[in-house]
């Protein structure tokens, strides 16, 4: 099955006002073909969501409403003209403390207001080097992809931690395995609508390397933080899916 790429943006806690000239920059200019969704802080979302790129948050609180200062539920993403949200995240992970039950409590409220769940896997670094990435990523997806996930609304983003922001990227062969594991881990949950789902690569993409990761089996998109940041880097990646 084909499956349409899907070019993600993540700007982090990055963007005051004038992002909104990215976001124009980005839909004049995005390319026939991928899906295109960036992924702002919670302030812009309401401001940027009406300009013909898809918005989405980068994270949500599992509950719909209630006494949980500073957090924003996924009913509010929804609110605010959100299509997706990013779940899991290694930075809210060590940041935040955030546990595989978190994230798949937070997937599920995604479901429950319709939106997308862009749910992160990627082993350290040190998980790495010690052999141990594919059962990582494996025990990952067993507890952060929710029991009722439906293949509808899910994506997974394969972020290798020591990868984000560091310049560095896993060669082929290594970003290959990884995808493998983890379309076999979506077949045996989601038997043939497994198909659908798309898993993102994240971590130090750019121009200059977009063609050779999206060629990659069972890369279906990109996961994007720095490079999304200017219309002209996200846009050069896109071109390329
Ligand atoms: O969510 C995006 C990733 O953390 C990748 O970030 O492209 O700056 O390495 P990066």
């Amino acid at each position: 099955m084909s499956r349409r790429a899907f070019i993600v943006g993540n700007w982090k806690m990055n963007g005051l006002g004038p992002a909104g000239a990215e976001i124009d920059a980005i839909s004049a200019g995005a390319p026939d073909g991928p899906e295109l969704l960036i992924c702002a802080p919670a302030t812009l979302i309401h401001r940027l969501s009406r300009r013909g790129v898809a918005i989405g948050g980068q994270d949500c609180h599992p509950k719909s409403s209630g006494a949980h200062t500073g957090d924003i539920s996924a009913e509010m993403l929804a609110d605010a003209g959100a299509t997706a949200v990013i779940v899991g995240h290694s930075e809210r992970r060590a940041d935040h403390g955030e546990t595989d039950e978190t994230v798949a409590a937070k997937a599920q409220a995604a479901r429950r207001a319709g939106l997308t769940a862009i749910i992160c896997v990627g082993e350290t670094e040190v998980e790495r080097d010690s052999g141990a990435a594919l059962d990582v990523v494996a025990r990952q997806l067993d507890g952060s992809v929710p029991a009722d996930a439906s293949a509808a609304n899910t994506v997974i983003a394969y972020e290798p931690v020591w990868a984000i922001g560091t310049g560095r990227t896993p060669n082929a062969a290594q970003i290959g395995e990884v995808h493998g594991v983890i379309r076999d881990w979506l077949k045996a949950r989601f038997g043939a609508e497994s198909d659908t789902i798309r898993i993102l690569y994240g971590g130090s993409m750019k121009p200059a390397n977009a063609a050779e990761i999206l060629a990659i089996a069972d890369v279906d998109g990109g996961l994007i933080g720095g490079a999304s940041l200017k219309a002209s880097d996200f846009l050069g990646i896109a071109a390329q899916a």
